[in-house]
């Protein structure tokens, strides 16, 4: 018998070291841990329960048959963070450069599967030169699977990937149907076809980095949500934005216990957004004094920044926040900030997450460009979002709230829920000098009776009483009790029910 078990942890071994010392020096010499490595940070101490270790290709062409290594370029299996489960695979580039392989394929599908079946999240390390070429079209059929698993997937379970070397061509599309995509700067990429293609095809000459390496997807295409330097950053934040989710969409997240007081007063806040309309401030300022301890995991930091979306906590409970940015194009909403909130808003709702709101939006982006790339229907997609969404909904109007944009950020009537005003809100349908110039356009060459009607609207509608009046604003509030009473406000609504009209599925403008 101990025979028997040496040998079994002799092949143990033997697997473990994937395509070998030379490789994984090679790996490490990239500034890039293997995919066993990567586990290990990921996971808690001795939690990862190894699956499918011994899995091999079944491919005989172009010699493959002599080329077998066990696990066959991908670790999978789950484990704890947090000592909350989770389901985990890690392709390993030692391994015929962590290329899809059938096996490969059906390893990670059998992990999904573990995941949808027992209701926890999966978290794909992704480090692949794409479809096993010496396999053809029992590769693509590989990928295939992982698509289909993905979208039956998505809003069942969090779906979570992490880019960690190449991952190109179809590859790209599984990681793009997942919940959020961390990547890791320098060494990741993802781009459907590479500089080599692109010259050919378009004559540009591009790098592998400006083409889809981690920045261009932050900032550029938004596709990626967060960027960090290294592999083991990466993992670390990955640890932590774990810590905001729920593990499945019948689960509530984790509950911490909240140490900082739901009372607290901020008076700095009655201060924070300047009476003069034209000034801009930092709306992360309002977010981080409404949060716990200051805590806020944002996502797509770098994109659309007049947009800011993540996860702070209210009294221990995970909230999903979207704020407008005063800060950058004013705050108003264009194309990127669009689908930006909405993708967010709609994760918040599949997994239960209650969304807070936070107002200051001069209108939607005029112009050509906005205009001929579809601010129709991008814009439709965030009121779509809002509107279907059914978790508790609380918002707060700190100044501009006008035009279509006022009815997009969740209010009353998408169902908001707790709608609160500033008493420096402006709840209106345009800007004051805006309106007027449309009401007295034939006073237009007289600037003393323009300023003193502008003076006059101002005084009579950019204010949030009118909106008070009708009921369309729950309470004007102190900005400095802005945590209390959205602390308030969730705790009432924490047993909130409400379902939408049975259907097969909406159609969301896409
Ligand atoms: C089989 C592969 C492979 C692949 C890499 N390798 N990609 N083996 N199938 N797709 C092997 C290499 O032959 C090499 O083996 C080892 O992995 C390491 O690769 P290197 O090229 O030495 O590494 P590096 O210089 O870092 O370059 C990485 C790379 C490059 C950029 C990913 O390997 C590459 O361009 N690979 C091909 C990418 C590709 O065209 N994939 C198919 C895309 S189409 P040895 O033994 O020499 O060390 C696709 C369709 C999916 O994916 C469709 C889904 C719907």
């Amino acid at each position: 018998m101990k025979e028997v078990i040496n040998q079994l942890e002799k092949r143990r071994s033997s697997a473990r070291l994937g395509g070998g010392e030379e490789r994984i020096d090679a790996q490490h010499q990239k500034g890039k841990l293997t995919a066993r490595e990567r586990i290990a940070l990921l996971l808690d101490k001795n939690s990862f329960e190894e699956l499918d270790m011994f899995v091999e290709h079944r491919c005989s062409d172009f010699g493959m048959a002599k080329k077998k290594i066990p696990g066959d370029g991908v670790v999978t299996g789950h484990g704890k963070i947090n000592g909350r489960l989770v389901f985990v695979y890690s392709q390993d580039f030692t391994v015929f450069g962590g290329s899809l392989s059938e096996a490969h394929a059906e390893k990670i599908c059998k992990v999904m599967d573990l995941a949808l079946k027992v209701g926890a999240p999966i978290i794909g390390l992704n480090d692949s030169g794409g479809a096993r070429i010496h396999e053809g079209v029992a590769s693509l059929g590989g990928y295939a699977e992982v698509f289909q698993r993905n979208v039956l997937a998505s809003g069942v379970i969090p779906q979570i990937s992490v880019i960690m070397g190449p991952c190109a061509g179809g590859a790209v599309y599984s990681p793009a149907m997942t919940d959020f995509i961390f990547m890791v700067e320098d060494t990741a990429y993802m781009f459907v076809t590479g500089p080599e293609v692109v010259k050919t095809v378009t004559h540009e000459v591009v790098t592998r980095e400006e083409l889809g390496g981690a920045s261009t997807h932050t900032d550029k295409t938004g596709i990626a949500d967060v960027a960090l330097s290294n592999d083991v950053d990466t993992i670390s934040e990955i640890r932590r934005f774990f810590s905001f989710l729920p593990l499945s969409n019948k689960e509530k997240p984790p509950s911490i216990e909240c140490l900082d007081p739901v009372t607290r007063i901020e008076k700095s806040l009655d201060n924070l957004a300047p009476t003069d309309p034209h000034k801009p401030y930092d709306m992360k300022e309002l977010i981080l004094k409404i949060a716990d301890n200051e805590d806020f995991f944002e996502t797509k930091p770098t994109f659309a920044k007049n947009i800011i979306t993540g996860f702070i906590r209210v009294n221990g409970e995970t909230i999903g926040v979207v704020a407008n940015q005063p800060a950058v194009l004013a705050g108003c909403l264009d194309i990127h900030s669009s689908r930006k909130a909405a993708r967010f808003v709609r994760f918040c709702d599949c997994f239960d997450i209650p969304i807070l709101t936070l107002v200051d939006v001069p209108g939607f982006l005029p112009g050509t460009d906005q205009e001929h790339n579809g601010i129709i229907s991008h814009g439709a997609k965030l009121l779509y979002a809002y509107a279907e969404a059914t978790v508790p909904k609380v918002t707060v109007i700190t100044r501009k709230a006008y035009g279509g944009a006022y009815d997009v950020m969740a209010s009353k009537h998408l169902r908001g829920d707790i709608n609160y005003a500033w008493p420096t809100a402006e709840i209106a349908v345009m800007g004051p000098k805006g309106a007027v110039e449309i009401i007295f356009r034939d006073s237009l060459d007289d600037p003393d009776s323009i300023n003193s009607h502008t003076e006059d609207y101002r005084k009579t509608f950019a204010n949030p009483f009118v909106a008070a009046r009708r009921g369309f604003i729950d309470d004007i509030i102190n900005p400095s009790d802005t945590r209390l009473k959205v602390a308030s406000a969730f705790d009432v609504l924490k047993n909130k029910k409400l379902e939408n009209p049975w259907k097969k599925h909406g159609n969301i403008p896409l």
